[in-house]
């Protein structure tokens, strides 16, 4: 009776030794739906956090987690509330178990989850940081839609880029590329703006983050001097008829912006301008 319990113990412990054995073990190169598994080494991962300048107020998503290293990261060592997005099942749950083990599993600021789904049918609009390792094509598919997403969010990517949407930031690490990106609002168009008491129309033109533009001074239109947008901050300078340079800076909301000014004497106002 004794060797009989003795057997059915062995039995038992060699179930779960089997079980433990045919658990799912990725392998780097493993296929994927749109692209295989292939981890960002970790100085890389930190590096691409810290170009994205990640805060316990973010929320960081990384589209394609794999074993979920960014999201893991993101909630340890920067302390946002991070999002995976993983469409094989498996890597799921190794990705939560990582999660687990390194302290960090669950929903909320300083946690991490892995939820499964297809990068092109999941809504990542609560996004404030994007990451990325995937492939260029489908960096390409995915940028209309962090295009249009709340201006000021930041988007990294490991090896990759946007084509024509030019990085703001590359950062290389032992030969490894990340590209950095923030989203730009959308300020293209003709704004009335007034400025100290005056009143006149300023039109500007937009490429992704790079503007131009001119402010309407009579029949004069005189060109707008380093205009520059990052996100929803715009500045920008002209030179009067008077010989006075003034220096505008503020912020876009939508259709309308506001901000200060300053001309070379020191004189400041305030400034604020609304989209034809
Ligand atoms: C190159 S790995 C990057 C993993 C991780 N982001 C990193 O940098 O370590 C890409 C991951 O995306 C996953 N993937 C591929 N197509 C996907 C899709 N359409 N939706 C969600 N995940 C996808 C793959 O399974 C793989 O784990």
């Amino acid at each position: 009776m004794r060797s009989f319990a003795r057997l059915a113990s062995l039995l038992v412990s060699l179930t779960f030794a089997s079980a433990a054995l045919a658990q799912f073990q990725p392998q780097v190169g493993q296929s994927g739906k749109d692209v295989i598994w292939v981890p960002t080494p970790d100085d890389v991962v930190e590096r691409m956090l810290t170009m994205a300048q990640v805060t316990p107020n973010d929320s960081v998503w990384d589209l394609g987690a794999g074993d979920g290293k960014i999201a893991i990261m993101a909630a340890k060592k920067f302390g946002a509330r991070a999002t995976g997005v993983e469409y094989n099942p498996d890597m799921v749950k190794h990705a939560n178990d990582n999660a687990t083990k390194a302290g960090v599993a669950g929903s909320g600021q300083g946690k991490a989850v892995i939820r499964h789904g297809d990068i092109f049918a999941t809504d990542f609009t609560s996004a404030t940081v994007i990451t990325l390792y995937l492939l260029p094509a489908l960096n390409m598919k995915l940028r209309p839609q962090i295009l249009s997403m709340r201006p000021g969010t930041r988007v990294v990517s490991h090896s990759f880029s946007m084509e024509d949407w030019e990085a703001d930031e590359i950062s290389t690490l032992d030969g490894r590329r990340a590209y950095f990106w923030i989203v730009p609002a959308n300020v293209m168009g003709t704004w009335n703006i007034e400025a100290g008491g005056q009143r006149t129309e300023m039109i500007l033109e937009q490429t992704f983050q790079k503007i131009s533009g001119n402010l309407a001074l009579g029949a004069m239109h005189a060109g707008l001097r380093e205009p520059k947008l990052r996100g929803t901050a715009i500045s920008f300078s002209y030179v009067g008829q008077d010989r006075m340079r003034r220096d505008f800076s503020g912020r876009v909301n939508g259709s309308r912006m506001e901000g200060t000014f300053r001309d070379e004497k020191g004189v400041e106002g305030k400034w604020s301008a609304t989209k034809k």
